[in-house]
C-alpha cells in the first residue's frame, strides 16, 4: 500500500472540474460543444468523491454498452491508469460488470436501461447521465428519484429535449455551457477542425463548437434504425473502405443485404492509420480476401499496394453527381445499423443539406464528419443500382421526429468565458 493518504487523486484539471466539484446544486447539467471536456471533468469529480467518503454508490448511464465503452468507460479507464494515487484506492475494475471496486467501499458502476422499469433497480448517492439526449426521460425520473446526493447530466445540444423541458429552470439545477476553448488539453489539429465546421455549416457549428442549443435541420437519412445484429443469413455486399491519415480518421464499414433491406456494421475508424495497419485491422476483423472492398478511388497508389497484397479492391466510381446520386440510392432502403457502430451512428445524426445565407436547403451536403458514411456511399455507388425494386420502405416503427425548438435559456444564460 502507498502511504499517501491525501483524500483527493491529483489530476490535470480543466476549468469544468471545479465548477462541477464546487456546487452545492443537485442537478449540475454540462451542455457544451464537442471535445469540451464535459466527460473527463465530472469522472474526475466522481473518483474524487468516491475515494474521499466511503461506501458510495455512483452510476454512470449511457444509452447502451458500446456508446459507453467507446466514451465515458474508455475516458475512466485513462484517468484511472494514469493516476498512481487512484490505483492504490481502486481495490479492482470489473470488467465484466464494469465496476471499480475502492478499498473504502465505495464504487463507481457503468449502466445503460433498457426502459423504465429496468432503472427502477438499485438506488446511488450519485447519477452521471452521459450523453443525456440519447436516454429517455422516463428511465432519467426513475434513476434520479433513486439518488440521494447528486445528479451530473452532459450533452451536445443537437436539439432541444427533456433537459431544457423538465430540469432547467428548476430550483437546485445549474447549467454550466462549455465549448473546446475551455479545454486546454485539446490539440491543435482537432481544435481546427471544429471550428472549420463554421466554413460548413452555421447550425452546426453553433451547436459542436459553441455548445448552443441548436435545431439540425435537414438531416440527409433518415430511414435507418438501430439493429442488435447482422442477421445469419444476411449477404455481403462489399466492405467500404475511406481513407484518412492525420486529422481524418480512416472508417471502415460493410454492407449486407437481407430481406430487402441493408444491414451495416462499423469495423473500424481511427487516424494515425497507415496501409499496413489497415490491412491488419482488415485482417482482425475477419475481411476475407475474396470479398469485395470498395474503397475512396482519391486514392489511387494505396488501392494499389493494396491490390498487390492480395485484397479484392477497387476504387468507387465517382462522378460529378456521384455524392448526390449515392444518397439517393441508400434513401430507397430501410438501413439498419448496428447498435455497436457508435462513429455510424454519430455521423449519421449530424450529416446534412447544406443552407444558404437565408436558411434554405441546398443541393450540398455538409462535408465534414462523414468517413464512414462516405464509405457506405462507395458500396452504394459500386453495388447497389439506381433502380432498386425496394422502393417502397418498410417501415416497422413509426419515425417520430424529435421536439424542436429555440431554448429559452440560450438567451438567458452565457456560455463560460474561456
Ligand atoms: N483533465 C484532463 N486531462 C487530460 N486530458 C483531458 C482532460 N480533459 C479532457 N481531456 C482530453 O480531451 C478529450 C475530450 O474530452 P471529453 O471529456 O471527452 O469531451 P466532451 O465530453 O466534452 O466531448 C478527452 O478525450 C481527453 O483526451
Ligand atoms: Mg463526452
Amino acid at each position: 500500500m502507498n502511504n499517501d493518504q491525501s483524500p483527493t487523486p491529483k489530476f490535470e484539471v480543466s476549468i469544468l472540474f471545479g465548477q462541477n466539484y464546487n456546487t452545492e446544486a443537485h442537478v449540475i447539467v454540462n451542455q457544451g460543444g464537442t471535445s469540451s471536456g464535459k466527460t473527463f471533468a465530472i469522472e474526475q469529480v466522481l473518483f474524487c468523491l468516491a475515494c474521499e467518503n466511503p461506501k458510495q454508490i455512483i452510476t454512470i448511464v449511457g444509452q447502451d454498452i458500446p456508446n459507453l465503452k467507446a466514451g465515458a468507460l474508455r475516458d475512466a479507464q485513462k484517468i484511472y491508469s494514469e493516476s498512481a494515487v487512484l490505483k492504490t484506492r481502486v481495490k479492482n475494475f470489473n470488467k465484466t460488470d464494469r465496476v471499480f471496486e475502492f478499498y473504502n467501499g465505495s464504487l463507481i458502476e457503468f449502466k445503460s436501461y433498457t426502459d423504465a422499469q429496468d432503472a427502477k433497480s438499485g438506488k446511488r448517492d450519485y447519477l452521471f447521465i452521459n450523453e443525456a439526449n440519447g436516454i429517455s426521460y422516463a428511465i432519467y425520473s426513475e434513476l434520479a428519484l433513486r439518488t440521494r446526493k447528486r445528479i451530473y447530466i452532459d450533452y451536445n445540444p443537437n436539439n432541444t429535449f427533456w433537459v431544457h423541458e423538465q430540469v432547467l429552470g428548476r430550483p437546485n439545477v445549474q447549467l454550466i455551457i462549455s465549448d473546446h476553448r475551455h479545454n486546454p488539453f485539446l490539440d491543435k489539429g482537432t481544435r481546427d477542425k471544429i471550428e472549420a465546421i463554421k466554413n460548413e455549416d452555421e447550425e452546426l457549428w453553433k451547436v459542436y463548437a459553441r455548445g448552443l442549443t441548436g435545431k439540425i435541420s435537414g438531416l440527409v437519412f433518415t430511414n435507418w434504425y438501430v439493429c442488435e445484429q447482422i442477421p445469419g443469413d444476411a449477404q455481403l455486399i462489399a466492405t467500404g473502405l475511406d481513407f484518412g491519415f492525420t486529422n481524418d480518421e480512416t472508417a471502415c464499414l460493410q454492407v449486407y443485404r437481407q430481406n430487402g433491406e441493408l444491414w451495416v456494421h462499423e469495423l473500424f475508424y481511427q487516424t494515425g492509420l497507415t496501409n499496413t495497419d489497415i490491412a491488419r485491422k482488415l485482417k482482425t476483423a475477419n475481411v476475407s480476401k475474396q470479398t469485395e472492398i470498395i474503397a475512396d478511388s482519391a486514392e489511387p497508389k494505396s488501392i494499389e499496394e493494396f491490390k498487390r497484397l492480395g485484397w479484392y479492391i477497387s476504387g468507387a466510381k465517382k462522378g460529378p453527381d456521384s455524392i448526390k446520386n449515392s444518397i439517393d440510392i441508400l434513401k430507397r432502403y430501410h438501413i439498419n445499423v448496428t447498435r455497436g457502430s457508435v462513429n455510424l451512428r454519430k455521423e449519421l445524426e449530424r450529416y446534412k443539406w447544406r443552407v444558404d445565407r437565408s436558411g434554405k436547403t441546398i443541393n450540398q451536403v455538409v462535408d465534414s464528419y462523414n468517413h464512414l458514411i462516405d464509405a457506405l456511399r462507395y458500396v452504394a455507388l459500386n453495388k447497389l443500382s439506381a433502380s432498386n425494386n425496394n422502393k417502397k420502405i418498410r417501415s416497422r416503427l413509426p419515425f417520430i421526429p424529435r421536439p424542436m425548438g429555440r431554448s429559452v435559456y440560450d438567451e438567458l444564460i452565457s456560455p463560460l468565458t474561456p
